[in-house]
């Protein structure tokens, strides 16, 4: 109901006022007008993201300090209101608000709990219309950990020269308001300052960049919708190189000088132009206007931080990656950005793809086949954190939050998609893969989505196919 007051007392007042031949009330200025919801209702995050309205743009204006980790931040955010809004809330982690403005008038704000930012404009907002809201905020980022991303601190992370922005599933939020859930994707400028010397590397093509009262300012835009785990702000020193990919798409990549000359960190700009390429001919076109990659200096003390994500159009890498990581992190251009998940639920979807994926780039180039990757995971799953639940017992269409990154969710996975593979022939699964690719791009996809068209592609009843893959724990011995 959009509507403040009960259905039943609106009723009886409605039947009491026909009774006594009234008119109905005159309409008071706030009726019809309700708050947002607080969250999207994922069932991992059920407070993650918010309801009530649509982001177009997010405009981060940033100033980080490493000397002291300190960020500045004013965020201003152009929505559509989905519905009459008298107050609605964004993801903010921490962090010391100090003003909100909404449509250029100041706004009351509260926090409630330590992860929303609760926005009360002086005048409703009526459904389908734009708004803007100034965030004005400062703060040290607190990283978040827990096992969810295998038990490493996650969002915005401190280096040894500056910061990185790892925001996967969550972590966005940890150093700018948004409505941090992928459902909700938005065009993105980035306009970040640093002290003199050091650069501020983020997403999309660098508009401009400019030196003032001896800080640096670097200007820049990723113009396809991106969901807000996929921005990045990463800031230190950085060997900055540029080229166009042979499909015409262009390439920025950024390594921290101190891991320059190892023989990895020296491949990955080649490495990234063939695979940008490469993967255009088995997935359809590349979904973004420019390609790269962001290597970094894994050693933050006291954390020795060796993993990846696939930041919107440059994947970042803590350490430098080898031919298979960068295959991993760029086909998530496609599977994890491109298509993002619905739910937290759907990791599968990215991981399974991903590692589906590294297996096809070794087959297409000699090594060995997507079908003997399969047989080894099948005969020797691969070695599982300590005190994380065995490689069998994950039911990968939902694995729990805890275990939503969990080894068996890339292998077991990669296996059912390379199972379906061989069920269905290459073909059919070629075909499946870009029409799914093609119909959600820019947006997102469950799991019964891509169930559904698998079996429409396939002309197959894939049913018990995917039960015993997807949604039934132990290990498939018939499918
Ligand atoms: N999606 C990443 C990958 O497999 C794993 C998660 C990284 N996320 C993070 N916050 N560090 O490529
Ligand atoms: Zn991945």
């Amino acid at each position: 109901s959009r509507h403040r007051i009960p259905p039943a007392l609106t009723a009886a007042a409605a039947a009491g006022a026909a009774v006594l031949g009234l008119c109905a009330p005159a309409a008071s200025a706030d009726i019809g007008y309700e708050p947002g919801a607080p969250g999207l209702g994922d069932p991992y995050f059920p407070d993650l993201g918010n309801g009530g309205y649509d982001v177009r743009h997010y405009y981060l204006k940033t100033a980080y300090d490493p000397g002291t980790d300190e960020l500045t931040g004013t965020t201003t955010i152009t929505a559509n209101a989905t519905q009459n809004l008298s107050r609605f809330n964004l993801d903010l982690y921490g962090m010391t608000v100090r003003w909100v403005h909404v449509n250029g008038r100041d706004a009351s704000f509260d926090r409630t709990g330590e992860r929303e930012l609760e926005i009360t404009p002086p005048k409703g907002l009526r459904r389908s219309s734009r708004f803007t809201v100034t965030v004005r905020y400062d703060g040290v980022p607190r990283p978040l950990g827990g096992p969810i991303i295998f038990d490493l601190p996650y969002g915005f992370l401190p280096t040894r020269d500056g910061a990185t922005v790892m925001g996967e599933p969550n972590g966005a939020s940890t150093w700018f308001p948004a409505n941090d859930h992928p459902r909700d994707k938005a065009l993105f400028t980035l306009e970040t300052t640093v002290p003199q010397g050091l650069k501020a590397i983020g997403n999309g093509h660098l508009v401009r960049q400019w030196t003032a009262h001896g800080k640096d300012t670097f200007l820049w835009r990723e113009d396809r919708p991106m969901a807000t785990y996929l921005v990045t702000n990463s800031i230190g020193r950085f060997n900055v190189s540029t080229t166009t990919t042979r499909t015409g798409v262009p390439q920025l990549d950024a390594v921290d000088p101190e891991v320059a000359s190892d023989p990895n960190a020296l491949k990955t700009p080649a490495l990234t132009t063939r695979v940008t390429d490469e993967l255009t001919g088995y997935l359809g076109a590349y979904p973004f206007t420019s390609t790269g990659s962001i290597v970094e200096n894994n050693f933050v003390p006291p954390l020795n931080l060796d993993n990846a994500l696939e930041t919107q159009t440059r994947p970042t890498y803590q350490s430098p990656p080898v031919e298979k990581g960068v295959a991993h992190e760029l086909s998530h251009q496609w599977f994890g950005d491109s298509v993002s998940v619905r739910t937290w639920k759907d990791t599968w979807l990215n991981e399974g793809y991903a590692k589906w994926v590294e297996w096809y780039w070794a087959e297409k180039h000699g090594g060995q086949s997507a079908q003997s990757a399969f047989r080894d995971a099948y005969d020797n799953p691969p070695p599982i954190q300590e005190g994380r639940p065995p490689f069998w017992n994950i039911v990968i269409a939902d694995p729990t939050r805890d275990q939503m990154f969990h080894r068996a969710i890339y292998f077991r996975g990669a296996m059912t998609l390379q199972a379906l593979r061989h069920k269905i022939g290459d073909d059919l699964f070629i075909r499946l893969t870009r029409t799914w690719l093609a119909e959600h791009e820019y947006s997102t996809g469950s799991t019964e989505e891509y169930e559904a068209l698998a079996g429409k592609v396939s002309g197959q009843n894939l049913e018990a196919f995917f039960k015993t893959w997807l949604h039934t724990p132990g290990k498939p011995t018939t499918w």
